[in-house]
């Protein structure tokens, strides 16, 4: 059984997740910065399927999709999304060649375990609360085949940021001490930070004009 819980009423609430889609969406300018981020994140990493857990409605996917025909490396990408709205968008983009789209949360992944080669989130754990998110991060290890690789924001300690106004909507910390600390099958092989300054075009008012805000990433490969 799915669980349901404050952070996933907000995301999945057709107001604020159409306010999200509405300043988050598909613009050509983007492709160029996103397969250059998405180019240094999956250096090197030999994979045929990936999965984004909380895609929305798939910008990340388009990146990947438009770096793997660019480098010729043609892959399954499948995608798991709770937000109705987003997830109906997701699916209409045919130029995604999505193989799977699933209108779910990521607390319960439907999917075998390491059936899919890379298991990535991008935003989306500093959304689950902290006694959610080990039963999150179970999943996506639980399905990775190869990688995992992680992109969120940074905090040395773990703490909740006040978003808008509004609290228990963003939560900080070390996620790749997490991973770490919580998977000893796991091995950090790549990290990173995606800079807002190179990610965004500087005729363009923030946040509109951003493709990644500041992140960190790693990719941790199973043992
Ligand atoms: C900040 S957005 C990031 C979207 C996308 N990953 C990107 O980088 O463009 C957070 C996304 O996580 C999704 N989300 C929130 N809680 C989730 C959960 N428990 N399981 C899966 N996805 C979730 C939201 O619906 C939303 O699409």
């Amino acid at each position: 059984m799915d669980i349901q819980n404050e952070q996933l009423d907000h995301w999945t609430n057709p107001e604020y997740g159409h306010e999200y889609i509405e300043r988050n969406n598909f613009a050509d300018w983007k492709l160029k910065l996103g397969v250059r981020g998405f180019r240094r994140i999956l250096k090197g990493l030999e994979f045929q399927s990936l999965l984004e857990v909380g895609s929305n409605i798939g910008l990340n996917l388009w990146y990947i999709s438009e770096w793997a025909k660019k480098y010729s490396k043609p892959k399954e990408l499948h995608a798991v999304e709770p937000f109705k709205e987003a997830y109906d968008v997701l699916i209409s983009q045919k130029s995604l060649n999505l193989n799977q789209a699933i209108n779910c949360s990521g607390y319960e992944l439907p999917f075998a375990g390491e059936t899919v080669d890379v298991v990535m989130t991008h935003g989306v754990l500093i959304h689950v609360a902290p006694e959610n998110l080990k039963r999150m991060t179970d999943e996506i290890v639980r399905v990775a085949r190869k990688y995992v690789i992680c992109t969120e924001y940074f905090s040395h300690e773990p703490c909740e940021v006040t978003y808008k106004g509004k609290e228990h909507l963003i939560f900080k910390r070390d996620f790749g001490k997490w991973y770490l600390d919580n998977y000893p099958n796991l091995k950090c092989i790549n990290y990173g930070f995606l800079w807002q300054q190179e990610y965004c075009d500087k005729t363009k008012p923030h946040p509109y004009g951003t493709v990644f805000d500041d992140l960190n990433w790693w990719v941790f490969e199973k043992k």
